[in-house]
């Protein structure tokens, strides 16, 4: 396995773009089960959790190609109906198949995903939705069974205690396309890659009104034709960047962003006081700050809110900037994962309950760290870039699940970070060496 070397200290500068949004292709390259016919997707980023989906829509019967570095073609001529454990476990987002499969094959069985790092991952919202779609639900011996043979439309409310649900309203939506009659999703999710799969299901002829609302009017048509769709750009991994240009950036511009799906976390940016133009409708300018920035509370919201997605690496930034700041979070409040091995670097954070009370530092320091799921894994990237010394990133395979290139990015505008494996680590500073 590879670690992640970094040497800390250096500027970011030039231009640094973002690849197409994870979150978005995943649920997308499940909706292409939604039609006999061929899907090209283009602007798919390069990531060890699309291959797996790739492998996952394989495994099901469908023909998957990658025809270009960031297109792919996907064939769902004859599909099966059920995803077992052994692949769905690697990847929680395989619950997303569940309603592409009982909306065309009127019927599936797919496994429960299993526990998560970053804290319970409940589906009860999507059960709900199925229900409420009139689907026989059914969970047994760690599956789930859905019967659609008698699924109408109708009338779904998709809130829950942490508000509403992304992958349980692309569900819900995936199955509704292709149920007779009308289904209103009330409380859907309206983060852009739910309007992104909103989009592609109406290119592939799906009647959705309201998309971006937290209304969704469904009317279900017998049958859904392929496309060629490009997916948006990801906004967690621009909000990276972007936090990459706070911390160490001169005139950092992150391109082939979309300002609107960023206006929460620059509007925290710019609270703090980091230098930021917005160049246009795509790209931003960031700079590190020449005077010391001010601490600010977050507090994570569904979208429009601050991104749960982008909490660790803004706790990161907080943590090297003067004052206290408070980083609430209201999505998953157990996804604090990243502070541990923050703590190690010498930053100073407490957490109680849901709140991290961060402390800021003058300064970081190198430290062997471990990643624990993706957005910890960034945070530990960006806290690398500004650590005095060297930082290993060790379990990158988290990183490389939702982050593509980053290190090959982060190094073309100046960052001093490179993959090696392992075993070259030295061994007095691996925590896993035996
Ligand atoms: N929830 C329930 N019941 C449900 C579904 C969700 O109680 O049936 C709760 C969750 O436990 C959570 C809240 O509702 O407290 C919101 O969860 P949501 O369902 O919106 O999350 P998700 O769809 O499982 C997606 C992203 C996550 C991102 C969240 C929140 C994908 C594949 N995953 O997860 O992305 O954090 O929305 O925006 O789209 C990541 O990319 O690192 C990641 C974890």
């Amino acid at each position: 396995m590879d670690v992640m070397r970094i040497e800390g200290g250096n500027t970011l500068s030039g231009s640094i773009s973002v690849s197409g949004a994870k979150n978005a292709a995943l649920p997308i390259f499940a909706a292409t089960l939604l039609t006999e016919e061929t899907c090209i997707l283009e602007n798919v980023p390069n990531l060890s959790d699309i291959r797996f989906m790739a492998q996952i829509l394989e495994h099901l019967g469908a023909e998957v190609e990658q025809i270009a570095p960031t297109s792919w073609k996907i064939s769902a001529k004859t599909i099966s109906h059920r995803a077992p454990y052994d692949l769905v476990r690697k990847m929680r987002a395989s619950v997303c198949l569940m309603g592409p499969l009982a909306g065309r094959l009127k019927k599936a069985e797919i496994s429960l995903p299993g526990g998560c790092v970053i804290g319970p991952r409940p589906i009860d919202m999507h059960l709900k939705g199925f229900a409420g779609l009139g689907m026989k639900v059914e969970v047994d011996k760690g599956y789930v069974f859905l019967d659609a043979t008698e699924a109408c439309g109708n009338p779904i409310f998709l809130g829950g205690r942490h508000g509403s649900t992304v992958t349980g309203t692309a569900n819900v939506l995936m199955a509704a396309v292709l149920t007779p009659g009308k289904t209103i999703i009330e409380c859907a999710a309206c983060e852009p890659e739910v309007v992104d799969l909103c989009k592609m299901l109406v290119s592939m002829g799906a009647d959705i009104q309201g998309i971006g609302s937290p209304t969704l009017t469904i009317v279900g048509v017998a049958k859904l034709s392929g496309c060629r769709y490009t997916i948006l750009p990801d906004r967690i991994e621009a909000g990276t960047f972007l936090i990459a240009g706070a911390m160490a950036g001169d005139n950092l511009t992150v391109t082939n962003l979309r300002v609107a799906d960023q206006a929460a976390l620059i509007d925290k940016l710019k609270e703090a006081g980091v230098p930021l133009t917005i160049e246009s409708d795509s790209a931003v300018t960031v700079s590190k700050s020449s005077s010391p920035l001010k601490p600010v509370d977050v507090v994570t919201h569904p979208h429009p809110g601050f991104p749960t997605d982008v909490q660790a690496q803004m706790s990161t930034l907080m943590s090297v900037t003067p004052g206290i700041s408070i980083v609430t979070e209201k999505i998953f409040p157990n996804r604090f994962m990243h502070v541990p091995e923050l703590q190690r670097m010498g930053a100073d954070i407490a957490i109680e309950g849901p709140n991290a009370i961060v402390k800021g530092q003058s300064k970081l320091s190198g430290a062997p760290v471990m990643a624990s799921d993706l957005r910890a894994s960034a945070a530990l990237i960006l806290a690398g870039l500004v650590a005095e010394g060297t930082t290993w990133v060790l379990r990158i395979y988290h990183l490389d699940r939702g982050y593509d290139k980053i290190d090959e990015k982060l190094r073309a505008v100046g960052a001093v970070i490179d993959r090696i494996p392992e075993s070259d680590m030295p061994k007095d500073l691996n925590p896993e060496a035996a």
